[in-house]
């Protein structure tokens, strides 16, 4: 029996690139690995810090294969923990998000943890003296604030947080200050919106990342960032922003006016968009009057649910001004690059695409991303 190859034979001509094979946006056993390697290894951004506004305020979060809870101690910091009873094991908070008066406390048989994670309480306890209250109280997990959010890590050694992710705002912008400029954890949330992706969480990342694609199905940002249109990811040269268009008055569906651009974003800023990708899961969107800051949860290989907050001035916020244009743009945005990700999503298990498809080269750059992805499986294969 004779075969026909799937795809060409032979080198690719200097203009293409290699993607990854379609298997890696397909096979539960690599989704496996990403969780252990990624997910469950490097700093995730989970909770916007503000939505827990009261101590005993709590967000449950799925990190890789875990449920972690993120909470606020009486003392006012923020606390996360692996959502599991020392006792038996049982979900210790079952609700996505709620409100603790002083403890939790597992619904099975009643043990009580306080907000520092100590056992403090269970039926009969007392009848135990030999049970030491630390050693059963709850995991923690490392936490760390930036921008206004908690960022966790399930790892018990924790990368370092400054070289693995505030060093991606600073390798994006050429300026460690730059992202100070726009203040984003004094910023007040306009609006979120949860976008249920039915797509691998690369599928995804791959799509931010290049602007080749921004001519065919963003009508609305090209109007408003005329460049995009010509598809060259001119957004990922360092400090390089794109420009408004002339007569463009905001970063809006329509054009319009925003609001007064953030104090401190600088004259350079002004009338620029920037966009940053905090590997594994995060993209932060800058412009001079508010920030859009992406955070996603990959829970299996082909479906990941991505939580988008519109950050403002507090004082726009709290005037109850009409922020709709501005949420609109970016939101279309959205739908129309994820529709693009769920349209690509079932054709990677297409013969087809059994060695992956091209980067043309305005999307070479994505290649870095493969890199690092292919390395860090690797060096967590290897421990
Ligand atoms: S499993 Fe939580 S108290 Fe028993
Ligand atoms: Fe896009």
């Amino acid at each position: 029996m004779t075969t026909t190859p799937i795809s060409p034979a032979g080198p690719l001509p200097p203009s293409l690139v290699a993607t990854l094979p379609g298997a890696y946006y397909t096979d539960p056993e690599i989704f496996r690995r990403e969780q252990a390697a990624l997910f469950e290894s490097m700093w995730m951004c989970v909770v916007r810090a503000a939505d827990l506004d009261r101590p005993g305020a709590y967000r449950t979060v799925q990190v890789g294969r875990e449920s972690v809870v993120v909470t606020r101690t009486r003392a006012g910091e923020l606390r996360a923990f692996l959502n599991v009873c020392r006792h038996r094991g049982a979900r210790l908070c079952v609700e996505e998000s709620g409100q603790v008066r002083r403890n939790l406390q597992c619904p099975y048989h009643a043990w009580t943890y306080d907000l520092e994670g100590r056992l403090i309480a269970a039926p009969n306890l007392v009848r135990m003296p030999d049970v030491d209250r630390e050693r059963y109280g709850l995991v923690k997990v490392a936490l760390r604030e930036w921008l206004g959010y908690a960022w966790v890590c399930l790892s018990d050694e924790p990368p370092s947080f400054e070289d693995t992710v505030v060093h991606a705002a600073v390798e994006r912008l050429g300026d460690p200050a730059a992202i100070e400029h726009y203040g984003t954890e004094r910023l007040a949330l306009g609006k979120r919106v949860t976008y249920d992706v039915r797509a691998n969480w690369k599928l995804i990342v791959e799509n931010f990342m290049e602007c080749y694609h921004c001519a065919t199905i963003h009508p609305e940002l090209t109007e408003v960032l005329p460049e995009f249109a010509e598809g060259y990811a001119a957004q990922y040269y360092v400090g390089h922003g794109a420009e408004f268009g002339t007569g463009v008055e905001g970063f809006t569906v329509d054009g319009s006016a925003g609001f007064g651009k953030l104090p401190e974003v600088s004259a350079e800023q002004d009338r620029r968009y920037y966009a940053i990708t905090v590997k594994p899961t995060v993209f932060v969107n800058l412009v001079p009057d508010h920030v859009i800051l992406h955070r996603m949860f990959p829970l299996a290989e082909d479906r990941t649910v991505v939580e988008c907050d519109w950050l403002y001035a507090p004082e726009v916020v709290a005037s109850g001004a009409d922020v709709s244009k501005s949420v609109e743009l970016f939101h279309r945005v959205n739908e129309q690059d994820f529709a693009a990700c769920e349209r690509t999503q079932p054709a990677m298990s297409s013969r087809a695409y059994r060695s992956g498809g091209v980067l043309v080269p305005s999307e070479h750059h994505i290649g870095g991303f493969h890199a690092w992805l292919l390395a860090a499986l690797d060096a967590n294969s290897r421990d």
